[in-house]
């Protein structure tokens, strides 16, 4: 295996900080990836602490257990972070001091042609972070193009939406991100062609992964895995991520959430948490100098009452 692989983790101290309030806690990193911010982890827990490194991708769990082979308290599981509760209560693991999301893909996964996620590299049209499931390239060759306009308008927030379904409609199949993105160039022209592509190909991943479902239901079942006191940090990279994350985060906080427009509360719902940061974490201008892609990273916190 390679050891070239580089992702600069995203507000690392400002998460892991956040994260782990005990040495001898149990926590799960439920988007390993290259281990960044598991290692900084494990470097605040004592002997008697534990970390539960999940990931969809095989690739890069096995470089960060290479990575963190040192340690002997770590756990690597491979599969989708929505099946945390399901993985870690059959091994009688019910209770967690700290969980972390961080979301999207990591570097290698971009940066290796062979994946499939960039328009900025030829490769086939894969886009998946696992090995199993549907490909961009069943997507794009069976998608109604109602259905293609709906993802790329609601993922992709792009405006060229319906045209871009149509020419692709007409003109498929397509197997390659170079043949993708010349299709959509016969739409978009101009400087903003690149902002376009870009808003594609994130539409694509999103539905490909199914990455806001899973983003749902992990938050939905993580904050019953807590301990009091017990923390879940996210850091999101797009407003579809963070809005979900805000959302959930709000109701776990809240006496209420009925409608605002209700005069009564009818919901008897209770709040089970605690905001730590009132307003989302974000990186500094020297974090982004050195790691453009962590600009548009937010990182919000809550704590289990
Ligand atoms: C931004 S990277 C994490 C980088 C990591 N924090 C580090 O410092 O190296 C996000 C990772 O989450 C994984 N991932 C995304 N969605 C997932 C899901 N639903 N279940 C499990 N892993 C997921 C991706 O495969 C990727 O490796």
């Amino acid at each position: 295996m390679s050891i070239s692989y580089q992702h600069t983790p995203v507000l690392l101290h400002e998460a892991v900080e956040q994260l782990v309030t005990k040495p001898t806690g149990v926590y799960i990193d439920a988007t390993c990836g290259l281990g960044g911010h598991s290692l900084e982890i494990c470097g605040k827990l004592s002997p008697k602490g534990r970390l539960f490194c999940f990931d969809l991708d095989p690739a890069a769990l096995a470089f960060a257990q290479t990575r963190l082979a040192h340690y002997k308290n770590v756990v690597f599981v491979q599969n989708n972070f929505d099946k945390l509760k399901v993985e870690l209560y059959a091994q009688d693991l019910t209770q967690f001091d700290g969980i972390l999301f961080d979301l999207g893909v990591s570097s290698m996964e971009i940066d290796s042609p062979e994946r499939g996620f960039s328009f900025m590299q030829d490769g086939p049209l894969d886009m998946r972070m696992g090995n199993t499931g549907m490909t961009a390239a069943d997507v794009i060759n069976t998608y109604s193009r109602e259905d293609l306009t709906r993802i790329f308008r609601n993922y992709g927030e792009e405006r060229f939406s319906g045209r871009i379904a149509r020419r692709i409609v007409e003109t498929r199949p397509y197997r390659t991100t170079s043949a993708l993105s010349a299709c959509v160039r016969t739409i978009v022209h101009g400087p903003h062609v690149n902002k376009s592509l870009a808003r594609i190909f994130q539409a694509l991943r999103i539905e490909v992964n199914r990455e806001l479902d899973s983003l749902q239901n992990a938050l939905n079942t993580s904050i019953g895995m807590l301990r009091s006191g017990g923390r879940i940090v996210v850091i999101s990279y797009h407003s579809l991520e963070d809005r979900i994350v805000k959302q959930t985060f709000l109701d776990a906080v809240s006496d209420c959430i009925c409608p605002p427009q209700d005069p009564v509360c009818t919901c008897g719902h209770k709040a089970v948490a605690k905001k730590i940061t009132r307003k989302p974490l974000l990186p500094s201008e020297e974090e982004i100098t050195l790691n453009p892609r962590s600009r548009s990273a937010k990182c919000r916190v809550i704590e289990k009452l």
